[in-house]
C-alpha cells in the first residue's frame, strides 16, 4: 500500500464543491481612468478627489491603472491566472452621463466588450451596478438623500440588464450601501463628503429603495440573470475576555447590539423582508424620525434575491464609550497582526459572520464578493513581489470558507479583493490590495506571490473536478 501524500494546497482545493466560483474583484473608479473619454461625465468621486485634503497625496482616479485602455491585456492576465470569474463594476456616468436620459452607446460598448472578452476566455462576468460613482448631476440634485435618486438608479439598472443581462453570471445592485450612506453623507470620509447624520439615514433608505426598484427593473428586463446585493458585514464582539460576567457586561452587550444594529441588521433585515429593526429605529431617533420611509417601501426593498454578496475584511471589537449613559461606543484592537490599513487579521470573523447570516436569515446562496488585504509591497531586484502575509491572509480566510462549506453553510463563491493594485478611495494609491502589483509610473503589471499561490489553488481545484 502506498501512502497518498497531498500537499496543503490540494487539500484546501479539494474542500470546495466542484462548482464553487473562484474569482477576483475590482471597481470602475478604482481602475479605469479615462474619466472624460467616450462621453463619460464626472461622478461624485471625480469632484471629491479633486478637493485638496480629501484623498491621501491628492491622488485621483483620473488615470488609475488605465484599465479602460488596457482591458484586453488585463483579461489576458486574468486568464493566465486561471480565474473562474471576474467581478467588476459599471460606471454609471459612463453608461448614462448625468444619471438620466439616453444611454451613452460608447460607454456601454466598453462593458459589452469586457463581458465578451471575459466569456471568450472562459471567465464568468459578474457586474456591480453601483460601486460608489454617483453621476455628479444627481448629487447636485440632492444625491442619495433624495428619493428620486432611487428611481434614477432603477432606470439605469434596467438599461444595463437589458444590454448585458443575458451574458452575466451575477448582477449586483449595490456595493456596500453602508459605506455610500455613512461614509459619504455621515462622516464625509468618502464622496460626496457630506457630514449630516439625518441625510446619511435618508441616503441609506434611498439606496435600499433603489436596490429594490432596480431588482424589479432587472427582473423585467432580464428575468434569468442571477441577482443579488453586496453588503459589508462585520461580526461584532464585546472587547472582553471570553466568558466575562462582570457588572458592566450588559453595557458591553448593548454596545455590540448598537454596532451590529447599524452595521449589519439595518441592511440585512429590510433586504430579507423584516423591515427596519425596531431597536435601531429607537437608537437613531434623535438623529432622524425616518419620515422619508413611505408605505410600501419595505416591500420593495424585500425583493427576492438569488444570492447575497458579503464583503469581509475584519471584525468589530466594541466597548461602551467613555461617557456613561450615552450612546457612545469605542472600537478596540486585540493586538492581532494588522494589514497596512490597520485592520486586524481575523479569519474566524469570516466564519462567524457567514454562519450568523445563515443561522439568522432565510437560506440564500452566499458569495464572498470581496476579501483581501493591503500590504506595503515592493518589487524585488529579481522582479518578483514577495507578499507572504497576503498569502497567509488568503489561505486563512479560504480555510474558513472551507469550514463553512463543510458545516453546511451555502457558500458558493469567493472573490479576492483585488485583482490588481488600485485607487483605494480616501487612501489613494498608497494602499495596495492587489494580487497583481501595478507600477503606477509605467502601468506594468507584476503578479505577486499571492497571485501565483491563488492561481495554483484554482488549478488544483479544476484538476480535482
Ligand atoms: C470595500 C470596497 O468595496 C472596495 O472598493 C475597497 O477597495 C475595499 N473595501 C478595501 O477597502
Amino acid at each position: 500500500m502506498t501512502d497518498v501524500v497531498t500537499d496543503p494546497l490540494t487539500t484546501l482545493a479539494a474542500s470546495f464543491p466542484s462548482d464553487f466560483v473562484f474569482g477576483a474583484a475590482t471597481a470602475a473608479y478604482q481602475i479605469e481612468g479615462a474619466i472624460a473619454e467616450d462621453g463619460r461625465t464626472p461622478s461624485i468621486w471625480d469632484t471629491f478627489a479633486a478637493q485638496p485634503g480629501r484623498v491621501v497625496n491628492g491622488d485621483t482616479g483620473e488615470v488609475a491603472v488605465d484599465h479602460y485602455h488596457r482591458m484586453p491585456s488585463d483579461v489576458e492576465l486574468m486568464s493566465d491566472l486561471g480565474l473562474g470569474a471576474y467581478r467588476f463594476s459599471i460606471s454609471w456616468p459612463r453608461v448614462q452621463p448625468g444619471g438620466s436620459g439616453p444611454v451613452n452607446a460608447p460607454g456601454l460598448a466598453f462593458y459589452d466588450r469586457l463581458v465578451d472578452t471575459l466569456l471568450d476566455r472562459g471567465i464568468a462576468p459578474w457586474a456591480t451596478l453601483y460601486h460608489w460613482d454617483l453621476p455628479l448631476e444627481l448629487e447636485q440634485a440632492g444625491g442619495w438623500p433624495e428619493r428620486d435618486t432611487a428611481a434614477r438608479f432603477a432606470e439605469y439598472a434596467g438599461t444595463v440588464a437589458e444590454a448585458l443581462g443575458d451574458r452575466l453570471h451575477g448582477l449586483i445592485t449595490l456595493n456596500e450601501p453602508w459605506c455610500s450612506a455613512f461614509l459619504g453623507y455621515g462622516n464625509g470620509i468618502h464622496a460626496p463628503g457630506r457630514t449630516d447624520g439625518a441625510a446619511s439615514l435618508a441616503a441609506a433608505h434611498h439606496l435600499l429603495l433603489g436596490h429594490g426598484l432596480a431588482a424589479q427593473a432587472i427582473r423585467a428586463a432580464s428575468p434569468t440573470t442571477p441577482l443579488g446585493i453586496t453588503l459589508n458585514l462585520y461580526p461584532t464582539s464585546p472587547a472582553l475576555p471570553e466568558g466575562y460576567d462582570g457588572p458592566d457586561r450588559a453595557a458591553y452587550d448593548d454596545a455590540v447590539r448598537r454596532v451590529d444594529g447599524i452595521s449589519n441588521r439595518w441592511f440585512l433585515d429590510p433586504v430579507f423582508g423584516r423591515g427596519y429593526p425596531a431597536d435601531v429605529v429607537e437608537d437613531v431617533r434623535t438623529t432622524s424620525a425616518l419620515e422619508f420611509v413611505q408605505d410600501g417601501d419595505t416591500d420593495v426593498i424585500a425583493a427576492p434575491l438569488d444570492f447575497l454578496g458579503i464583503n469581509y475584511y475584519t471584525r468589530h471589537m466594541v466597548a461602551p464609550g467613555a461617557y456613561p449613559g450615552t450612546a457612545s461606543v469605542e472600537f478596540r484592537k486585540r493586538g492581532l497582526p494588522t494589514t497596512a490599513m490597520g485592520w486586524e487579521v481575523d479569519p474566524q470573523g469570516l466564519y462567524d459572520v457567514l454562519r450568523r447570516v445563515h443561522d439568522d436569515y432565510p437560506e440564500t446562496p452566499i458569495y464572498v464578493t470581496e476579501n483581501g488585504a493591503a500590504y506595503d509591497d515592493v518589487v524585488s531586484v529579481g522582479g518578483q513581489v514577495h507578499d507572504p502575509e497576503r498569502v497567509a491572509y488568503l489561505q486563512g480566510h479560504l480555510e474558513a470558507m472551507a469550514r463553512l462549506a463543510a458545516d453546511g453553510v451555502p457558500v458558493a463563491g469567493y472573490f479576492a479583493w483585488s485583482l490588481m493594485d488600485n485607487f483605494e478611495w480616501a487612501e489613494g494609491y498608497a494602499k495596495r490590495f492587489g494580487l497583481v502589483h501595478v507600477d503606477y509610473a509605467t502601468q506594468a503589471r507584476t503578479p505577486k506571490d499571492s497571485a501565483h499561490w491563488y492561481s495554483a489553488l484554482l488549478a488544483a481545484h479544476r484538476d480535482g473536478i
